[in-house]
Order: structure tokens, then C-alpha cells, then sequence
């Protein structure tokens, strides 16, 4: 049965879709089933930023209002074969209840190790149709005070959902910033997220060319420790 883990945060365009990404191709490198759904109505780039975005046929609506079976809106990732994605609507004035999107990713859940849940920013009604669809959850942030202050509203609500684990992805690092005593460091926004810390992802310019990064070690730890997880709780 899928782990299905939300990823969140308070502040837009901090690295969520990237993250989500990212951790689902870490993940079918080490041969696990995954779907990344895309909840972020509207703004919908799963697809994109999984270069996949030719290939898509249906999206998560499709499927919930019936055009087409669950399984049959999964857009299999051509490098990847345990990888997909479900691409978010493309209509966003519809309105999609959070029952109804779970229905769909619970029917998806019992053949793949992993959902991973790409969710909008903030805590508006989007958030909470994501979250309310995941056991677990990631919150997003980068060292900027801005996206901390907003992360930091975001960890309380996420502690009210009782999900089994919330864990911290600190994105955009810069160590030279952290030396200079110009931004904490990832260890000290956990503390003061108090959230314990999955990763810490350096800021990259490479990313410009290509959002995919198979051989990033932080990406890679991110991976590791995720699988891991559930293993490390049962022998500690
Ligand atoms: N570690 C990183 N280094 C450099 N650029 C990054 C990094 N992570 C994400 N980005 C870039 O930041 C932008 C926003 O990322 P995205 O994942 O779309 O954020 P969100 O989903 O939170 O809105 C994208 O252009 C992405 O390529
Ligand atoms: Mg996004």
C-alpha cells in the first residue's frame, strides 16, 4: 500500500513541484512504484518538470468525474518505467472536493509504494484538499526570512492533521550566506520549525537547464532517508 506523502509550504515557488520531482525519480531509481500528483490546480508543471507533458491524455479530473479510469490517467514516465505522474485539472474554476480526489488516489494506492502529493502554496482550500489526501507530510522552505515566517504557520496547521511524519526540506541553501551569519542554517530552521530535518538542497544553477537531478547527493540522502524512515521508527 502507497505511503502518501504531501508536499507543502507556506511560501510559492520555494521548490515544491521541484522537490516532489525530484524525490519521485530518487525513489524509481531504487525501483519503487511512484505517482507524483499534481494538486496544484491551475498551475499544473508536475508534467513539465518531468518532461512527460506530451504524453498526458487525462488528468486527475478525467478520472474523477468518470471519462476515464484511475489507472488509465497515470502518464508513464518513458525513463522511469515505475514512475508516474497524474497531472492536475486543467479547468481550475471547477470545483474538486478533497473526498473526491482521495477516492481516486485510494484506488491507485494498493499497486505503488508511494504517492507523493505536489500541493499550492499557502493554506487556502488547496492545501487542505492535499493534505487531507496524505499520512505524511514535507514542508518546504528556503532560509529567506519570508518563506520561514509563512513555513512556520504552515508547521502548526500540519501538526493539527496528525499525519504519521512531517519532515523539513530546507531548498535554495547557500553556505556562504550561512558563514557570512546572513541566513541559519538548515539545522537551525528545523529547530525553529520544529520539524526534524529530511534535507538540506543547495541552491544550483544548473537548474536553469534541466529540473531533474539524478546524481545530486541531496537528493539522493532525501531518498534514502524517506525509504528508510518507517525502518529506523519500528528498530528505534
Ligand atoms: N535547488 C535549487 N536551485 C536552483 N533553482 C531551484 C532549486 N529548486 C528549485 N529551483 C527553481 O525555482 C523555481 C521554483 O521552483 P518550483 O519547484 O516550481 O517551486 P514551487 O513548486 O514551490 O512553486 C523553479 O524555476 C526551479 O527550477
Ligand atoms: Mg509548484
Amino acid at each position: 500500500m502507497a505511503r502518501k506523502i504531501v508536499v507543502t509550504s507556506g511560501k510559492g515557488g520555494v521548490g515544491k513541484t521541484t522537490v516532489s520531482c525530484n524525490l519521485a525519480v530518487q525513489l524509481a531509481e531504487r525501483g519503487r512504484r511512484v505517482i507524483v500528483c499534481d494538486l496544484d490546480f491551475g498551475l499544473n508543471n508536475v508534467d513539465v518538470v518531468l518532461g512527460v507533458e506530451h504524453l498526458s491524455l487525462y488528468d486527475v479530473t478525467d478520472a474523477i468525474e468518470g471519462r476515464c479510469r484511475p489507472r488509465q490517467a497515470l502518464i508513464r514516465h518513458p525513463k522511469y518505467p515505475t514512475l508516474f505522474a497524474l497531472a492536475s485539472n486543467r479547468v481550475s474554476e471547477r470545483y474538486v472536493s478533497p473526498q473526491a480526489v482521495r477516492l481516486i488516489l485510494d484506488c491507485l494506492a494498493p499497486q505503488f509504494d508511494y504517492i507523493i502529493i505536489d500541493s499550492p502554496a499557502g493554506i487556502e482550500d488547496g492545501f487542505h484538499r492535499a493534505a487531507a489526501c496524505a499520512d505524511e507530510a514535507v514542508l518546504v522552505t528556503t532560509p529567506h526570512l519570508s518563506a520561514m515566517r509563512d513555513a512556520d504557520r504552515v508547521a502548526g496547521i500540519l501538526k493539527s492533521y496528525r499525519f504519521d511524519r512531517i519532515g523539513l526540506v530546507v531548498n535554495l541553501m547557500r553556505k556562504d550566506l550561512v558563514r557570512k551569519g546572513e541566513v541559519l542554517s538548515s539545522a537551525e530552521i528545523s529547530k525553529a520549525l520544529g520539524l526534524p530535518l529530511y534535507a538540506s538542497i543547495p541552491e544550483e544553477d544548473k537548474f536553469f537547464l534541466d529540473n531533474i537531478h539524478v546524481k545530486s547527493k541531496a537528493y539522493r540522502g532525501l531518498a534514502k532517508l524517506v525509504n528508510e524512515i518507517p525502518l529506523r521508527e519500528k528498530r528505534g
